[in-house]
């Protein structure tokens, strides 16, 4: 590779932190072109004249971002999916995202222009553990095709814009029934707001609750789509660490300066550790929010995929004191690409919050909403999830049961009682880029834990998804891990 690379140890920033954003500044310019091969981290230690660790670092983090990909075959490439838009706004040899310099940006899109949109690069191999999607292969597609056709024929009125911004009455009277009954939130459909999913709700929510520069507590490690958003907004972040028990509430306690105004957390399932926040935590978290008169954003996007116990009340059940939002999500119990999450607010913020909608986007599609509206109302929603808990927690018996085969006191499982992933650590001499680069040789695809973490050090952590793939993938899977990595 005829790359020049200059490094200066003298530096304010440490030597791994230049190399990440040189090589960084090479993709985006097209200096290293997409498919292009790395070399090793050993052979780009010695012509640098630097640790092998400090190589190892950038590219862990570099692969992490999404920016390069360990694919079959071997060794680290420039990520072949790197998005064009990306690529084209930034011309050779310029500052990596400048937009043309003549386009007045706001501050907002300054911002977004200054951390490019690049999607985590997901692995390209046969037996992928990438998370964060439900099995499309058990969806009941044919209930939901007549459903379709049932509505789309009814009456035309679903062409016309809605007359309500908060979403299809219909719809919010079926989710109030449903979470009242299977999350023990307590609700009412005058204070549900039907949403472009979880990612709006906390765009629209960090539009109408948070002045940029005000503060945000949130989980470390936690959700990287959230944080996102956050920093879009100039949300200055408080990272709040979590233990076996969620996010230690205690810490977030402790803060007194800045003053918070809002705290995001995922206490049914915390994204990515699996932990739940017990109840101890969760009522000493609402009185922290009832004295400081900060709002809680709970985020319960896979909370129905519980094994073994039953479901945990969701947070907001247990608040009398309106301090909590809560945020659903059927991207997880349906499918990603439906778009239909929504929010149940505190009585007063209702009508606001629906205003800041329609100035979003006016309104969701009406005919999505009536189908999903009669397949709550018709059950299916609810038998689709309790099939999906039994395929589920059989995969996901499967692979808890060959990863302690195969490695033993080699790894920890965290999180396998909830959702559709789980969280491992190896301890094996082998870093985090040696792990994953003979995992996708051996065809396995494994995703680090690191991109969700901000001020927690992430070393050979990895979000293990089965919701995709069947027992006996799961099998092979991992015993073709085994073979390579022990
Ligand atoms: C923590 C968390 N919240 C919410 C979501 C769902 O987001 P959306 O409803 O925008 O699809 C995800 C999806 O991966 C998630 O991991």
């Amino acid at each position: 590779m005829e790359l020049t690379l200059t490094l200066d140890p003298q530096a304010e920033h440490p030597l791994h932190r230049q190399l990440y954003e040189e090589l960084r500044q090479a993709i985006l310019s097209g200096r290293l072109s997409p498919r292009q091969k790395l070399p090793s981290t050993r052979s780009l230690a010695q012509s640098l004249g630097i640790s092998r660790t400090t190589v190892t670092q950038s590219y862990d983090q570099l692969l992490s971002e999404g920016y390069l990909e360990a694919r079959h075959g071997s060794g680290t490439f420039v990520c072949a999916q790197l998005p064009d838009d990306l690529l084209h706004s930034a011309p050779a040899e310029t500052a990596p995202h400048s937009v043309k310099s003549s386009i007045h940006l706001s501050s907002y899109g300054q911002r977004l222009a200054e951390k490019p949109f690049a999607l985590q690069a997901e692995p390209q191999v046969p037996i992928s553990f990438r998370y964060g999607r439900p099995s499309f292969q058990h969806f009941p597609l044919e209930v939901w095709r007549k459903l379709l056709l049932r509505h789309s024929r009814a009456n035309i009125q679903w062409l016309d814009y809605a007359s309500n911004p908060q979403g299809e009455y219909e719809l919010r009277e079926a989710i109030a029934r449903y979470i009242t009954r299977a999350r023990a939130v307590q609700c009412d459909p005058e204070h549900i707001l039907i949403t472009n999913g979880t990612q709006q709700a906390l765009d629209l929510i960090l539009r109408v609750l948070l002045e940029p520069g005000e503060a945000i507590a949130l989980e470390d490690p936690g959700y990287l789509s959230a944080r996102r958003i956050f920093l879009s907004h100039n949300a200055h972040l408080i990272p709040i660490p979590v233990d076996e028990s969620g996010l230690v509430v205690s810490h977030l306690a402790s803060i007194q300066v800045p003053t918070i105004r809002l705290v995001y957390v995922t206490p049914s399932h915390q994204f990515p550790t699996g932990a739940t926040l017990s109840l101890a935590r969760r009522l000493e978290l609402l009185s922290w929010a009832h004295r400081t008169g900060a709002l809680v954003l709970e985020d319960d996007y896979d909370s129905e995929y519980r094994y073994g116990d039953r479901p945990i009340p969701a947070l907001q059940g247990l608040d009398p004191g309106h301090s909590v939002i809560y945020i659903g999500t059927f991207s997880k119990v349906l499918f990603p690409s439906l778009r239909i999450g929504y929010l149940v607010l505190p009585p007063e913020l209702a009508p606001l919050m629906a205003h800041a909608k329609w100035l979003s986007d006016r309104q969701l599609s009406t005919l999505d909403q009536r189908v999903l509206a009669d397949f709550i109302n018709e059950g299916h929603l609810e038998s689709h999830i309790r099939r999906m808990r039994s395929h589920y927690n059989s995969r996901r018996q499967t692979l808890v049961h060959a990863l302690k085969q195969h490695f033993g006191d080699r790894v920890t499982i965290l999180g396998e009682k909830a959702g559709i992933h789980l969280m491992v650590h190896f301890s094996l001499p082998l870093t985090e880029t040696d792990i994953i680069q003979k995992a996708a040789q051996a065809g396995v695809g494994l995703m680090p834990a690191r991109v969700h973490c901000l001020q927690v050090e992430s070393h050979c952590n990895f979000i293990l998804g089965y919701s995709e793939l069947d027992e006996a993938t799961i099998e092979r899977g991992i015993h073709l891990l085994a073979q390579t990595l022990l």
